[in-house]
């Protein structure tokens, strides 16, 4: 915006000594309209948002109500970290989630419906960034061109709108050390630079920890006890510390829990064929079909569960639903 202002300015005296006042005036509309047009309709419904605007957290419980099945844990979990981000008019550091759990079971979809209520374009806008490890840091021997992308790019998002949302899936996938090129930035520093981090939000998606949450809420179900009484602190007791230690674990970002990093330990559970069922009907909907309960049950009996005995839970989630249902429809 800038430096076309700055081309206008040097440029129109320019043209004015060379050309009669009616084609000036002319020339500066037919250059200056459709950018003025271009910055309009770009500019407001996807500006960068003040945090304490950001997001309309009745809307998001909406959304989840609406979209998540089985997952009361981590809608809790969301819910109070955003608000409460959200309600601090000077966080001291990023807001900071690490979604764990086995795949299918919502966390890409979690990550995105947060992303549309607090920018409408979703994924697509210019200030949600996202990285998937296996896709865009592939190769081992990159790993020093990769960490200095990183964070150039964290940079220049934060720059252009400090209240940017940085996404990174496949976590546990991530070469080792490069996860230490972001640390700087999910610290408590007031500016690095002369850039505060202090109101993006950061979002880390992995299968680590996915074994030992099924675990428990295997346990819960085989002594008859209801998966919504699961707590947290149940959870963070199963994934005792010394898991977070153990590098066979998995538990990559051990670094980032030890110096206490993440704000935010967010557990997806294991889905059960109830939950398969209701992934289902919203697909069946979403297409605009009418809901059918035998074909429902059929899709969903299409589906691998698991353990081998009990088969409880869906081996994908809710992954493959879409798949299935079109062998269907
Ligand atoms: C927040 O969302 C709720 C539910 O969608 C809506 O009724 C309410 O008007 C919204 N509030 C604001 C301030 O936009």
């Amino acid at each position: 915006m800038k430096l076309w202002r700055a081309a206008l300015w040097l440029f129109l005296p320019g043209m004015a000594r060379c050309m009669e006042p009616v084609s000036l005036s002319l020339g500066a509309i037919s250059i200056i309209a459709p950018l003025f047009s271009y910055y309009w309709f770009r500019g407001s419904p996807h500006d960068c948002k003040p945090l304490e605007r950001a997001i309309n957290t009745t809307a998001l419980q909406v959304d989840f109500d609406d979209k998540i099945y089985g997952q009361h844990l981590a809608r809790l979990v969301v819910l109070k970290g955003v608000s409460g981000f959200m309600k601090n008019k000077n966080p001291k550091k990023p807001l900071t989630l690490s979604f764990h759990g086995w795949t299918g079971t919502g966390k890409n979809y979690v990550s995105q419906i947060l992303a549309k209520n607090i920018y409408p374009d979703g994924m697509n806008s210019q200030f949600v960034h996202q990285f998937v490890a296996t896709l865009h840091f592939p190769h081992a021997h990159l790993i020093d061109k990769y960490k200095d992308q990183l964070q150039a790019q964290i940079r220049n998002g934060v720059k252009a709108c400090e209240t940017s949302i940085f996404i990174f899936d496949e976590v546990d996938k991530m070469l080792p050390g490069l996860i230490d090129a972001i640390k700087p930035f999910l610290d408590y520093y007031e500016n690095i630079d002369g850039v505060s981090y202090r109101k993006a939000i950061f979002i880390f998606l992995s299968n680590t920890g996915g074994g030992k949450i099924s675990e428990l809420a295997l346990d819960f179900w085989k002594n008859g006890k209801k998966r919504e009484d699961i707590k947290l602190s149940d959870v963070e007791h199963h994934l005792s510390l010394s898991a977070f230690n153990k590098k066979e674990s998995g538990f990559w970002h051990s670094s980032l829990i030890d110096k206490n990093l993440i704000d935010y330990f967010v557990p997806f559970l294991p889905l059960e064929f109830e939950h398969v069922k209701m992934c289902v009907r919203a697909e069946l909907q979403h297409r605009g079909h009418a809901v059918n309960d035998a074909l429902v049950t059929k899709v969903a009996k299409e589906m691998t569960f698991y353990p081998k005995e009990e088969r409880v839970y869906s081996v994908k989630g809710c992954k493959v639903v879409t798949a299935k249902l079109d062998y269907y429809l």
